[in-house]
């Protein structure tokens, strides 16, 4: 299930968004004495990534990571770890912890496994996981036109290798039994071609068709999506 928060302007989004994850995050904190978020690339969520580096956290206790990466070198303008490096490992938050997806040169299954167990004991369940939306429904990469799809809703790892046919590069992505576990699930959105996406993934329910379905339509899920003009 979800609820929407609508914004007029991008910039009181990226404020809001910020400001309530930044309370879960410090909640967290005081609870178990470090808290995990996993955030996503693409270009919507560069000024949320601003907003919240500026908000005095106990950073040194907050571990980022990415709902998913490209597997491209850091200094590419595909790489997500750059893009968060850039935008959200700064200010205050220079102080965080980052658990790096993209690791070496190749994706072998022997990197995976080493991921898998690195994620499941430093990271998982997520305190707080901020997803994105492609215009064909995708999340993370959870892409529904790659031969991964089966895969990315039933495994039981953590993390997964995705060759999506729509979109460039290589990915490694957190499957969807493990990002439903998040403890605080949002989904990011802004422009009205998304609003159009987010109801044509609310009016049905093949959720290979839509990945994003999995998470606004599942009862068992609270997404809170966020959607500015
Ligand atoms: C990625 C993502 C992906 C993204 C959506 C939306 O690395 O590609 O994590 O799931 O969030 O594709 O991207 P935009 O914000 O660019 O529309």
């Amino acid at each position: 299930m979800y609820q929407i928060n609508e914004f007029k302007q991008r910039e009181s989004l990226d404020q809001a968004l910020a400001n309530q994850v930044a309370v879960i995050l410090v909640e967290a904190v005081k609870s178990k004495g470090k808290a995990s978020i996993a955030v996503s690339g693409g270009s919507t969520p560069k000024g949320f990534f601003k907003a919240l580096s500026q908000i005095d956290l106990p950073w040194a206790n907050i571990t980022i990571t990415l709902a998913d990466e490209r597997w491209v070198a850091f200094d590419s303008a595909d790489s997500n770890t750059r893009l968060v490096h850039e935008n959200l490992l700064q200010n205050k938050a220079v102080a965080a912890n980052f658990f790096h997806l993209k690791q070496g040169n190749i994706l072998s299954e022997e990197t995976l496994a080493d991921l898998n167990v690195a994620a499941a004991s430093m990271l998982l369940p997520l305190d707080v996981l901020i997803l994105g939306m492609g215009e064909d429904g995708h999340t993370a990469s959870l892409f529904p036109c790659s031969d991964q799809i089966d895969e990315c809703f039933s495994t039981s790892a953590p993390l997964l290798r995705v060759l999506p046919k729509t979109a460039p590069n290589e990915r490694i992505s957190f499957s969807f039994l493990s990002l439903k576990e998040s403890k605080n699930i949002f989904l990011h959105i802004s422009g009205t071609g998304k609003k159009v996406v987010l109801n044509k993934a609310l009016a049905d329910t093949n959720i290979k068709e839509m990945p994003i379905r999995a998470f606004i339509q599942d009862p068992e899920i609270n997404t809170q999506v966020f959607w500015a003009e």
